[in-house]
């Protein structure tokens, strides 16, 4: 096995970290993680799904990353190979299907929900130059919905964002992108959880994410919490396994993938620190908001509050750069594989950018045309979330706990986690081979019945 990658490789541990936590937040931590948290009972969700980042996702991360690194190829290539390499049995490779699969299902409602960003941030943009004024925020957003043309115009917007970066490589696109998106990221972010502070009302926000109210807790806390888990870590669907292959293999795996897990659940939280006191102060309910809450109650707030315009600008400027990060990363595995198949770069990325902008389609007409149309109580945006996020990524991150866990050969594993201590091994051994596998199954289960 070759120690570098065709597709080329990150240049240090801090570019992985970058690109990592670039992956890892997106629109699960600052559109789906607060909603969530909002539906779901504040605090008690939170609990819960620090429980599952910490026993399942931070396992499951580093057995990606570990499996990439010692293929260094494309997911499914990788698999391929080690199945081959430890004498068992090819249907292995199938982890890497699902997680193409899944990451095309995901890119094709995920960059649909990132034209929402790009037409939001253009709506403040236009507002400093004298633009209308959002004094209706769910009007607003229902005529988005109702307007196929004008989804589609930000969809395809957004997917030529990502396909911009993907289709200039691993160096020259997706590490240059993120040295410089994910600082401009963190600093946005922090200027708006101050100004929330401003509000006064920072410490009911905080009671509100962080005081459990047990009562709430039943199956369905578990079930959205441990999809979250996996979704927001982008785990499951082998973009981490895609990211790992690039990775140098004198990095700590453990210890860069707990830097990556911290940022991205601090950004999860300050997210709700900058979200709810501004919806409090402006007396809406933190409860039950729904995927709407920072689409149609935060510019209610942004339409009265000093600075309002600006503060809308900088928002969905953030939401926008999160999921341009993301979404690269669900683009990344796909083309991957097609130029190991012998594509170029370029013709890779935009054929499966084609792919999953034509399948957004059906995210985009679940609001208008299709709305009509209903499946197993959903919409089809719905069905597909269902399908992806919620079945496919748990059982993709099931299959990579018991292959890691089970199947993968000691020398490998130790190879890769050289360094870490004796019983930090057998701790995260234990955690792949008992506790996720039967966490997640129980979990699986429960969404399904
Ligand atoms: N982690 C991303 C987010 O939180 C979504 C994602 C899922 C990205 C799976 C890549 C793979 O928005």
């Amino acid at each position: 096995m070759e120690k570098t990658s065709l597709h080329g490789m990150w240049s240090s541990r801090m570019a992985f970290i970058l690109a990592a936590t670039g992956s890892a937040v997106g629109l699960g931590n600052i559109w789906r993680f607060p909603y969530l948290a909002s539906d779901n009972g504040g605090g008690a969700f939170v609990l819960v799904y620090l429980a599952c980042i910490f026993f399942v996702g931070l396992p499951v991360l580093i057995a990606e990353i570990l499996i990439g690194r010692h293929g260094r190829r494309s997911p499914i290539t990788t698999l391929a190979s080690i199945t081959r390499e430890t004498g068992v049995s090819k249907g292995w490779t199938g982890i890497g299907w699902i997680g193409i699969v899944a990451g095309v299902l995901i890119l094709s409602f995920y960059s649909v929900v990132g034209g929402w960003t790009l037409r939001y941030g253009w709506l403040y943009l236009a507002q400093l130059f004298g633009g209308a004024h959002i004094t209706d925020p769910g009007a607003v957003f229902t005529s988005m919905l109702a307007n196929p043309a004008e989804l589609l115009f930000w969809h395809a917007l957004f997917m030529g964002a990502t396909v911009g970066v993907v289709a200039l490589g691993v160096e020259k696109g997706l590490e240059r992108a993120v040295r410089f998106l994910m600082p401009a990221l963190f600093l946005t972010l922090l200027l708006l959880v101050l100004y929330g502070a401003t509000t006064g009302h920072l410490g009911q926000a905080a009671a509100w994410l962080f005081r459990p109210d047990w009562s709430k807790v039943d199956a369905g806390v578990f079930v959205a919490a441990m999809g979250q888990a996996f979704f927001t870590l982008s785990l499951g669907m082998c973009a981490m396994m895609t990211y790992g292959a690039y990775l140098p293999g004198n990095v700590s795996i453990p210890r860069t993938v707990a830097i990556v897990a911290v940022c991205d659940t601090t950004v999860a939280l300050m997210a709700g620190l900058a979200i709810f006191p501004i919806v409090i102060a402006f007396g809406i309910s933190p409860e039950g908001g729904g995927p709407g809450l920072i689409f149609t109650s935060l510019p209610l707030a942004f339409e009265v509050m000093t600075g309002g315009i600006v503060y809308g600008l900088a928002f969905f400027a953030l939401l926008f750069v999160a999921a341009w990060t993301s979404s690269i990363s669900l683009l990344e595995p796909a083309t991957a594989y097609l130029v190991e198949r012998g594509r170029s770069r370029k013709g890779a990325a935009i054929l499966m950018a084609l792919l999953c902008w034509a399948l957004g389609l059906l995210t985009v007409f679940s609001f208008n045309l299709l709305s009509h149309v209903r499946l197993l109580d959903r919409d089809l945006m719905g069905l597909i979330e269902l399908v992806a996020n919620d079945i496919m990524l748990p059982v993709g991150g099931l299959l990579i706990a018991l292959f890691a866990g089970w199947v993968l050969k000691d020398n490998i594993l130790r190879e890769q986690l050289a360094g870490i201590p004796a019983w930090g091994f057998a701790l995260w051994r234990w955690l792949l081979r008992v506790l996720c596998p039967l966490l997640v199954a129980a979990v699986l289960i429960n969404a399904l019945l």
